[in-house]
């Protein structure tokens, strides 16, 4: 089984889908530039090792150190970002190439970056969705491994869209990661 660990920057819940349906891996750190981050509470809770480092206030390259350490040291293989919402520098994503996935909510490549169910409903979409991708230096931009569709309903809103995505995602991230783990 691979050591994998998660970054998060809130809420935590595509960690949670992780960490209950892992198969092939092992979550053994939940690290946060949030500290007071729902999901490192969740995590905690659940007796999981937790790592919080707040990057105010220091140099990136200090903050992405701190995180690195903390990774290393609970001897992590594989890295899930799971709603972190910071990029990573082009130094840290070298040093881990091949070793970050991240899960988006949008059909890749469409929609990088933020408001993407804003956008997939002012585009007029039939569809919407989330992608899993390997993390590179471009944002949003790496290998696309698996992506899960969902319907945009009349009278959907940003935020009743990003629920139903939000249940996809839970479905497809801990498959991927699976997958991703054992390839
Ligand atoms: C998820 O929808 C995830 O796809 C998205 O943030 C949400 C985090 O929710 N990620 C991004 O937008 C990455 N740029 P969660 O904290 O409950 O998993």
């Amino acid at each position: 089984t691979r050591k994998v660990g998660i970054l998060l920057s809130g809420r935590g819940s595509n960690m949670m889908a992780l960490v209950e349906h892992a198969r092939g891996y092992d979550v053994t750190l939940v690290a946060s530039d949030k500290p007071d981050a729902a999901g490192i509470a969740w995590a905690r809770e659940r007796g999981l090792a937790t790592f919080t480092q707040s990057p105010k206030g220091m140099p990136k390259a200090d903050y992405e150190a701190a995180i690195e350490a903390a990774l290393r040291a609970a001897g992590v293989e594989v890295i899930a970002l799971a709603g972190y919402m910071r990029l990573l520098s082009d130094a840290f994503v070298a040093r881990w190439r091949g070793r970050i996935i991240n899960i988006h909510p949008s059909l890749l490549p469409k929609y990088k970056g933020l408001d993407t169910h804003a956008r997939a409903i002012a585009a007029g979409d039939a569809v919407a969705g989330c992608s899993v991708h390997v993390v590179t230096e471009e944002l949003d931009g790496g290998d696309v491994l698996g992506q899960a569709e969902v319907p945009i309903l009349p009278g959907d809103t940003a935020d009743t869209l990003a629920a139903r995505v939000l249940k996809a995602e839970h479905r497809l991230y801990p498959i991927m990661l699976a997958e991703f783990v054992t390839r």
